[in-house]
């Protein structure tokens, strides 16, 4: 894969990168994306699986697909994109790593301070009184896990639709568009908001925007450089190109 001097330039000067990733991430660690032809999406109802009515009305079949979730990252291993953007956190004088990614393989390829926008689908936490639940999920007979503080329903601790983001990540994600001076944005559709506004957003405070996705996106005309490429191959390589001109 072919990478421009003038982008691989442009990095090496950054004194502050900044990172949002996405689904596409994790696809090569076997991971299913949300919006790509195959994507989860594709085949089942987000009003359904991914919001508090959709669990109120059938908690187990919610539980049910999370579980299933968990099962499928607990079986995979981060792949050579998430090690490449653990090895960039070394790599510029100042690093920010957002992700809107719940199955925490960055945290396991190395990834310290990752801001989780949507969560994540290993912990969870009562839907009533909001305390971590830290006890057994799964339970004989198909029973459902209860607070028992308030006795209210237990759920993972991702971000719904139709639910506020995490207020603290949120704002250290305001903090880092306004201050990087090169965002990556890499393998989301950049369609969902508001993490979708922040690529433009760091771009409108100044940041160059790099986009590593091997398909166009919501936000590919406001790119200044796109590589084309699944993240696994473009990002180690534009490491090894950086070295080149140590
Ligand atoms: P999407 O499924 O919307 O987009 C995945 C993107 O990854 C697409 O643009 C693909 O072209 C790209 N892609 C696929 N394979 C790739 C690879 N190997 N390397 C790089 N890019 C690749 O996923 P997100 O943008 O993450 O929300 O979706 C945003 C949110 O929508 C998710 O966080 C989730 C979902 O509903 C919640 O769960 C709250």
């Amino acid at each position: 894969m072919k990478i421009a001097s003038e982008l691989v330039q442009t990095v090496k000067k950054a004194k502050y990168v900044a990172v949002l990733t996405g689904a596409g991430v994790s696809a090569e660690s076997g991971i299913a994306t949300f919006r790509d032809p195959d994507g989860l999406w594709a085949k089942l109802n987000p009003a359904e699986l991914a919001s508090v009515d959709g669990f109120m009305s059938n908690p187990k079949l919610v539980w049910s697909w999370y579980q299933h979730r968990r099962d499928i990252v607990h079986s995979t291993e981060p792949n050579k994109g998430h090690y490449a953007i653990a090895e960039m956190e070394k790599v510029f004088p100042e690093f920010a790593l957002i992700t809107q990614n719940v199955d925490r393989l960055h945290q396991s390829a190395g990834s310290n301070d990752v801001v989780e926008l949507h969560g994540n689908i290993i912990e969870n936490h009562c839907q009533k009184c909001k305390k971590p639940f830290l006890g057994e999920t799964t339970l004989p007979d198909g029973e459902l896990p209860r607070c028992s503080e308030c006795g209210g329903m237990i759920r993972p601790s991702v971000v719904w639709f139709g639910e506020n983001l995490p207020f603290e990540a949120m704002a250290k994600s305001e903090e880092i568009v306004e201050s990087c001076d090169l965002f990556f944005s890499v393998g989301t559709s950049a369609e969902v908001y508001p993490a979708a506004a922040l690529p433009v957003k760091a771009k409108q405070y100044g940041a160059t925007l790099i986009e590593v996705n091997p398909n166009k996106t919501a936000i590919s005309h406001y790119a200044d450089f796109r590589l084309e490429a699944p993240s696994g191959i473009a990002l180690p390589i534009l490491l090894e190109k950086l070295k080149e001109i140590e």
